[in-house]
């Protein structure tokens, strides 16, 4: 084995897997480690860099706890879980794009009366904001049943989830469609956040001249028997980052009008067979 090239080391090291007895398992790892070798190669990674890449990822375990999940927040900010959903739920024509899911969802939310309100602890900054429209599905008929579970932040940018102050519950809730497929959710318009910075994955962002600001925007998981559900969200034209969320989640056809105090939305589900 002496003087051995980087291409035969690879060659070795994949070698060591070609009798692993799970075949997906064996394709995930023999991939990761082929892009790992190459990016160590690619970049020439020092002795000193691999070791402050060991202790990111050492901190980031630390700081993962019930409430905190530092290494989804760093999966987040480099692009992959947006790419985990867009491969996941390729989305059929005219069907509702999906985003990313975020940490902050919470089972169990309220059930609420369609157009009963989210909002439990009113706050200075509120300003009232109706939003409405249909679940169709992709010929246009509006689907009974359907369920939105719905949440975003407080006027404050936190989450009920990050803030002591909070009500538990606060900005969420659960709306069920009656056989017209309308819905009508009243809340406050959502603000501009930024998600936690204070950890591993925002160092990175600030270190690369990266902000860890996330346009408002409101979340929404919109299910139906008989189809896929999808996770969402829908952004404020008006707020800033559009171009440049934290975590690559906008989509043009999820950017709404929220002037007003309105805002008109329909989702369409595709069937969960096609
Ligand atoms: C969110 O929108 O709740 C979120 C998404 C990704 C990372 C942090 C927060
Ligand atoms: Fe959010």
């Amino acid at each position: 084995m002496a003087n051995i090239t980087p291409a035969e080391h690879l060659a070795d090291v994949l070698s060591r897997y070609e009798d692993s007895p799970n075949p997906r398992l064996a394709e995930i790892t023999t991939a990761a480690i082929r892009h790992l070798l190459a990016f160590v190669e690619e970049v020439g990674l020092t002795r000193q860099e691999w070791f402050t890449g060991i202790e990111a990822l050492t901190t980031t375990g630390k700081m993962c706890d019930e409430q905190r999940q530092e290494f989804i927040l760093l999966s987040d900010t480099l692009g992959v879980s947006m790419l985990v959903e867009m491969i996941n739920h390729v989305a059929a024509d005219g069907s509702t794009e999906p985003t990313v899911f975020g940490p902050f969802h919470v089972e169990g939310a309220p059930r609420k009366e369609m157009g009963e309100s989210i909002v439990i602890d009113q706050m200075s900054g509120d300003r009232p904001l109706v939003m409405q429209g249909f679940v169709r599905d992709l010929v246009g008929h509006p689907i009974d049943g359907a369920e939105l579970d719905v949440w975003q932040t407080a006027s404050n940018g936190l989450y009920d989830v990050q803030d002591a102050e909070q009500t538990p519950m606060n900005m969420r809730g659960l709306f069920t469609t009656g056989a017209d497929g309308a819905y009508e959710v009243a809340t406050t318009r959502p603000v501009a956040y930024s998600i936690p910075g204070d950890g591993p994955a925002g160092e990175l962002l600030f270190a690369n001249g990266r902000h860890n600001w996330r346009p408002a925007h409101v979340h929404f998981v919109v299910s139906a028997p008989g189809y896929k559900p999808v996770i969402t969200h829908l952004f404020d034209r008006e707020s800033d980052y559009l171009d440049t969320d934290a975590v690559f989640g906008v989509r043009n056809s999820l950017v709404v009008d929220m002037s007003g105090g309105q805002c008109r939305h329909d989702f369409v589900l595709e069937p969960s067979g096609g």
